[in-house]
């Protein structure tokens, strides 16, 4: 069937005209005729007999990397392609990595996208992608070329109807373009394929502005490096405006889902008053009024110093870190799977009345200490792979809201004599669809060449891979790493489940070491940066510059 999806193209601007004749750098590696050098035999990072268990078909193959070979195979292979969950910039570069690969393979391969996600595949709503078409969305950020959508993929129901369209296309093999949710769906979908010996092979690809999904083998996922820095000038403008008007305190909460890895990178980068840190918050089991008292004392000091404006950033997972709060959600989220059909229609004051009944002593206390927008927030159904969805929570506003509370009260006994008037910005979307920076669409676009060389060596149940990103493109090596490598077992929607483990920020990791370093500062001085807009073209220091939190975890590992 063909889509009948309603897709409106947007106009196309001075900037994506000129952007679309950029040619992504490629490394040598997978520049001309590629030949594959098989590395050392795999083991999943956690949990290896349960792992071993489940995926019988795709454990414990050997890490790939791509060299240069001598001789060109020409293989006939239809491919179809998923942009899976949130957006981020570089995804089109990652498609059509694997178009002109995939046509250079075989001109008379056809390559297809599933539309609006991974629910594309199961529906049979695609298209084909036609060198035209694709040629309109080089360089461009979005998943406008074909949507995104964030149904996840774990029924054998919706494997065989994904069989039916991949078999009636003559598919060979499907990429799906995810975040750790996405590839966990994929890993299971390539396990499921090769248990039936269907002959379809399955390739993951390392997507998602959050940069929680990386490793050993995956320095940073695509997209981290333009979102960090949109965000990064949009808080350098705030700076700026703070520093003019000298009159507001800026509370601004970051995407990211659980990780900090955005707000982090975004303070190594602009040098804000104060930025948390949902990871050592948890590590130091702090309560949330001790993290509101940490934020009024660098107020009260800055107001001692005639300075009563400054810069806070939030991530916007925190609330899940805080101790106590984490408990409640882990709770919740049993109580909501197991009761979810009682509950899910009653009306919300009834709903928090039965929640109140179901919880624990403990838990309940914790959950009636929290402002009722708050606590209906986190009692709110899960997205489909079972997170809270942490963006809806205003935890800048809450933060604010007690920040204001303890000044009144420090005023109160004369210990505090400022001014305080916050303001309220929450970065997540703005940062999502920008045009991929020249790092993200050289670095997606080998993703996806590197994805089509995965394909065409016959390989299944692996992502695409390109390491040493902090040296020039031409010197990355791309090859591909079995995703069950990345996979332990852990607790969703009342079960456990074999997933990719999530990497949050660590707290003897380099860029978190850098920031502690300075941030004492950070909190009583003014040392805001304005790093500016994304530039495409100029010197390569500004123009290519990668991200501070992979410049400093590259230099950690080659030390
Ligand atoms: P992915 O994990 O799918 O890459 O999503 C990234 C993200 O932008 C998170 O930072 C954010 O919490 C979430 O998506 C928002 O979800 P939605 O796009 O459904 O509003």
């Amino acid at each position: 069937m063909y889509h009948n999806l309603n897709f409106q193209k947007m106009k196309v601007s001075l900037l994506q005209k000129a952007r679309m004749q950029y040619q992504p750098k490629l490394p040598k590696g997978l520049s001309g005729v590629v030949k594959v050098k098989e590395g050392e035999l795999t083991q999943s990072v956690g949990d290896q007999d349960d792992i071993k268990k489940l995926f019988p078909n795709t454990y414990g193959m050997p890490i790939i990397e791509f060299v240069p070979g001598d001789e060109k195979v020409s293989r006939k292979m239809n491919v179809g392609v998923i942009l899976s969950g949130g957006q981020a910039p570089g995804g089109h570069n990652v498609i059509c990595g694997i178009f002109d690969a995939v046509k250079s393979q075989n001109p008379d391969n056809k390559v297809y996208g599933f539309l609006m996600g991974p629910g594309g595949l199961v529906d049979h709503n695609y298209i084909e992608l036609t060198s035209d078409f694709v040629d309109q969305y080089r360089n461009t950020g979005g998943f406008d070329m074909i949507g995104s959508g964030r149904t996840k993929l774990e029924k054998e129901e919706q494997f065989e109807k994904g069989y039916q369209i991949l078999q009636e296309l003559g598919i060979k093999a499907l990429v799906i373009i995810g975040g750790d949710d996405s590839n966990t769906n994929a890993c299971v979908l390539a396990e499921y394929y090769a248990a039936k010996k269907y002959g379809v092979q399955v390739i993951g690809c390392p997507k998602t502005i959050d940069g929680d999904l990386k490793n050993q083998q995956i320095e940073t996922s695509f997209g981290f490096d333009t979102a960090t820095k949109v965000y990064s000038e949009l808080i350098g403008n705030i700076e700026r405006d703070a520093n003019s008007a000298r009159k507001y305190w800026h509370f601004i909460k970051l995407m990211g889902r659980s990780a900090s890895h955005i707000a982090l990178e975004c303070a190594l980068q602009t040098q804000p008053n104060i930025c948390l840190i949902s990871e050592e918050i948890e590590a130091k089991d702090m309560t949330l009024n001790q993290i509101v008292e940490e934020i009024a004392t660098a107020v009260a000091k800055r107001a001692e110093d005639g300075n009563n404006f400054g810069v806070v950033l939030v991530p916007e997972g925190l609330i899940e870190f805080v101790p106590a709060i984490g408990r409640l959600i882990d709770e919740l989220n049993d109580l909501l799977a197991a009761h979810g059909a009682d509950y899910r229609d009653l009306e919300p004051e009834a709903q928090r009345a039965y929640i109140l009944a179901h919880l624990s002593k403990e838990n309940a206390a914790t959950f009636e200490t929290l402002p009722q927008n708050v606590a209906r927030q986190i009692s709110l159904d899960r997205d489909p792979h079972g997170n809270v969805q942490v963006s809806l929570i205003e935890t800048e506003k809450l933060l604010s809201d007690m920040v204001a509370d303890k000044l009144e009260a420090w005023k109160a006994e004369g210990k505090y004599n400022g001014k305080f008037a916050a303001l309220h910005h929450f970065f997540g979307y703005e940062g999502r669809c920008a045009a991929p920076s020249n790092f993200d669409a050289d670095y997606c676009y080998a993703l996806g060449v590197s994805a089509a060389n995965l394909i065409a060596n016959d390989k299944t149940g692996y992502m695409a891979i390109v390491q040493n990103l902090s040296a020039p493109a031409a010197e990355w090596r791309a090859g591909g790493v079995p995703i069950t490598m990345m996979m332990n077992m852990e607790r969703r929607n009342g079960e456990n489940k074999p997933v990719i483990r999530k990497a949050l920020v660590e707290l003897d990791g380099a860029p978190f070491k850098k920031f502690v370093e300075k941030r004492e500062e950070f909190a009583r001085k003014t040392c805001f940066v304005y790093p500016g807009p994304i530039q495409y073209w100029g010197p390569t220091e500004v123009a290519d510059r990668e991200t501070r939190t992979l410049a400093l975890e590259n230099e950690a590992r080659n030390k």
